[in-house]
């Protein structure tokens, strides 16, 4: 579905990506997990048409998405829902809901959306008429991603969703990231909470100072004793 090979990605004259390829296909949950400052949003960034890489190509169903805008690449499905949730915290919850409803023109179809995404976060619903800003931390992540979910993402590309939550809430954006995938949506993970990452995902990938280091199946990784040293504190 999506084959990243050998981008190079820069910051002025600064490399941040070097050489970076990954693949994610149909039907799976893929996770990038690292240390802080590894690259992983950059690479996030990159897809999603917000950097361009300076090397190496990014192709999606065959198709080159390193030349199109980001407006087109939402339109083809895939879909960012950033680090940090930025959120229009004057705005509505439901107002935000529709800004994430950029690929729909058809005002039923939107509505069939936001009721999907009504069931999947009921809270939201609760909350609709309430500026964003008076939302939890766990209430704001969830209209971050129901606002991704808004734009009908047939890739997910999730950055650290489950960061700066309480672990009850961890867990529940973890079950959630679980419902979307048995919906059939792909998901590219992005996350520091390399433990949960992995139990949920089917592979993964660790990146290193802007280069991966590291790909297998989420099962093997978890069990991997460098894996376990670096990035699960070596208590597993
Ligand atoms: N807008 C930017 N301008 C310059 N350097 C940046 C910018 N954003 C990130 N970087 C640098 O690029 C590297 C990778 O950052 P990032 O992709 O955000 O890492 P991660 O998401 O893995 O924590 C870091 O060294 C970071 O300081
Ligand atoms: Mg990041």
């Amino acid at each position: 579905m999506l084959q990243i090979d050998h981008i190079d990605v820069y910051y002025g004259k600064i490399q941040t990506l070097k050489g970076v390829s990954l693949t994610v296909n149909d039907g799976e949950l893929v996770t990038l997990i690292g240390s802080n400052g590894a690259g992983k949003s950059t690479t996030l960034r990159t897809i999603s048409g917000l950097l361009r890489p300076r090397h190496g190509s990014i192709t999606y169903h065959g198709q080159r998405l390193d030349r199109l805008p980001p407006h087109d690449i939402v339109h083809l499905g895939v879909v960012h829902c950033p680090e940090g949730r930025r959120l229009f915290g004057h705005l509505t919850v439901n107002e935000n809901l529709r800004l994430g409803a950029v690929t729909q023109t058809d005002r039923t179809a939107m509505e069939r959306t936001r009721r999907e995404v009504y069931d999947l976060f009921p809270i939201l619903e609760e909350r609709g008429k309430q500026p964003a800003s008076t939302l939890s931390g766990g209430e704001q992540q969830m209209l971050a991603i129901g606002r991704a979910l808004m734009a009908q993402p047939r890739l997910l590309m999730l950055d650290e969703p489950s960061l700066g939550l309480a672990p009850l809430l961890v867990e529940s954006v973890f079950a959630i990231i679980r419902r979307i995938k048995a919906q059939g949506v792909t998901i590219l993970l992005v996350e520091q909470n390399a433990w949960q990452a992995l139990e949920v995902a089917d592979r993964g990938y660790v990146m290193e100072t802007g280069k991966i280091i590291l790909a297998d199946a989420a099962a093997a990784l978890l069990s991997n004793p460098q894996v376990e040293q670096a990035y699960l504190g070596g208590t597993v």
